[in-house]
């Protein structure tokens, strides 16, 4: 190949029409995987370092490509570098700029592998970064988390099952559980990270190659622990791309469900929660409103991640080994889940920093509902020596009673409690108070005071 010939299509000597502008635009992905710039230079870095290494380029030659590739990233950073459209992706992109660069001397770069190795290493390193920009957004979220839940750890809340009132809660223990939810997504995609720790490079198109080249170089250069074990499997597998898009749809569901609750409590039918002025919208026609658009929308954008996640499971399902074109979507497809989760994790943290508890409706409405009838069968059981079931039917009598009376529990004498227990002593009204109901929960993981301190102390250590 001479210089001259640099403008045509590398397969230019075998395929000897070009295709249409409408063709090739169809199989372009150079606006999608342009992104992959700094990995694919990184991954051929490494590559020729190691075909060096193994005498299979000169030292000279090494240093060139290496000259040519720094000054390639250079012009892509600092946006001096001319994308040409008619090469189909960032690897041809890169690889006609190096010929440009330093000459016909590029030719040796593509010694020993494929673009098939050669996209889903640069794709791996790729979202190796990602996943963990993605867990220091997280681990923000629950840092606000962990503040909000700090300062109320004695602001009692009524718990809900069917969103009907339950029993009292703190408002931190109901915080700490949107930690727990951000925890499991962490350890999630710290798996993926696992998984996908396994180097691509060197499998060439799928069989391997007769080059005696050294994959644990590569890998030790490129971050791997290992390179991947089957040649044919490797230029096939996305599974790591699933597991990421599956990860961020499970924390982007997280995120849906409680922005759910979020505007749930916010609406002026609950007004548990305030939203401050920086994260409400207005209305064009209402001048009385303030609305969680942004709530919402963190709410619907879970659908674009449940899309992404079902198109590549569509694109992999009954695809044969090993490469075929319809992969290449797999990075358009991360790109934009990625980007919208990050977004997404950005967003629900200044929402967070900008929610408080309206403390005085939450406990009056924790107070409503006869939300402490557990803890009064709870007594009994202990105190009366009834079994559960009986302690159940005699508060549920109670409850009847003061429901028809329109009373809290609270509200009744001894005197019309005693018809329901005879043997019940002043010392039962305790367990009507929401603070000591709540506080009684010491049962590891409930939602005592204590319980909560301890676990803001733990996850204050694993951020
Ligand atoms: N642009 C392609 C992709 O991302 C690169 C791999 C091309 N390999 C091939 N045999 N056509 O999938």
């Amino acid at each position: 190949m001479t210089k001259n010939k640099n403008n045509r299509a590398i397969w230019g000597t075998r395929i000897k029409s070009n295709m249409s502008q409408s063709l090739l635009k169809f199989g372009n992905s150079l606006n999608v995987d342009k992104r992959l710039y700094k990995e694919d230079i990184a991954g051929s870095i490494a590559h020729v370092e190691m075909l060096f290494k193994q005498k299979i380029i000169s030292f000279k030659i090494k240093n060139k490509i290496i000259y040519g590739l720094s000054k390639i990233e250079k012009e892509i950073s600092n946006k001096k570098f001319e994308f040409n459209q008619n090469y189909e992706d960032i690897h041809i992109n890169i690889e006609k700029r190096l010929f440009q660069i330093i000459g016909e001397e590029a030719g040796y770069i593509h010694t020993g592998r494929s673009r098939n190795d050669q996209v889903i290493t640069d794709f791996k390193i790729w979202i190796r970064s990602s996943i963990k920009e993605i867990n220091i957004l997280i681990n923000k979220i629950i840092h606000s988390t962990l503040n909000l839940a700090s300062k109320n750890i004695d602001t009692i809340m009524p718990g809900f099952t069917h969103l009907k009132n339950a029993q009292p809660v703190s408002f931190a223990h109901y915080l700490l559980a949107y930690v727990e939810m951000f925890e499991r997504d962490k350890k999630k995609f710290n798996h993926a990270l696992n998984n996908l720790d396994e180097n691509p490079l060197g499998v060439a198109a799928l069989t391997g190659t007769s080059f005696n080249i050294d994959r644990n170089y590569t890998s030790k250069k490129l971050g791997f622990k290992k390179p991947t074990n089957n040649s044919i499997d490797t230029v096939s597998d996305r599974d790591f791309v699933l597991d990421f898009l599956y990860n961020a749809s499970v924390c982007s569901m997280h995120i849906s469900r409680i922005a759910e609750e979020l505007i749930i409590w916010n609406s002026d039918g609950f007004k548990l929660i305030n939203l401050s002025d920086k994260i409400v919208t207005g209305s064009s026609i209402m001048p009385q409103k303030k609305n969680p658009d942004l709530l919402e929308y963190l709410r619907g954008k879970t659908g674009s991640a449940y899309g992404n996640l079902f198109s590549m499971l569509t694109i992999l399902k009954g695809l044969p080994l090993s490469y075929f074109k319809d992969l290449q979507d797999d990075k358009k497809l991360i790109f934009d889940t990625n980007d919208t989760l990050v977004n997404c994790l950005k967003i629900f943290n200044e929402i967070l920093k900008n929610c408080t508890p309206n403390k005085k409706i939450m406990l009056e409405l924790a107070n409503t509902g006869y939300t402490t009838a557990t803890d009064l069968a709870d007594y009994l059981v202990k105190n009366h020596s009834l079994s559960f079931r009986k302690a159940y039917e005699i508060t549920a009598s109670i409850i009847n009673f003061a429901e028809k009376k329109k009373r809290k529990l609270g509200e009744l004498s001894m005197e019309e409690l005693r018809k329901f227990e005879p043997k019940l002593t002043n010392d039962v009204l305790k367990v009507f108070d929401l603070k000591n109901s709540v506080n009684s929960k010491k049962s590891y993981g409930g939602t005592s005071f204590d319980n909560i301190k301890k676990m803001i102390i733990k996850y204050r250590k694993q951020i």
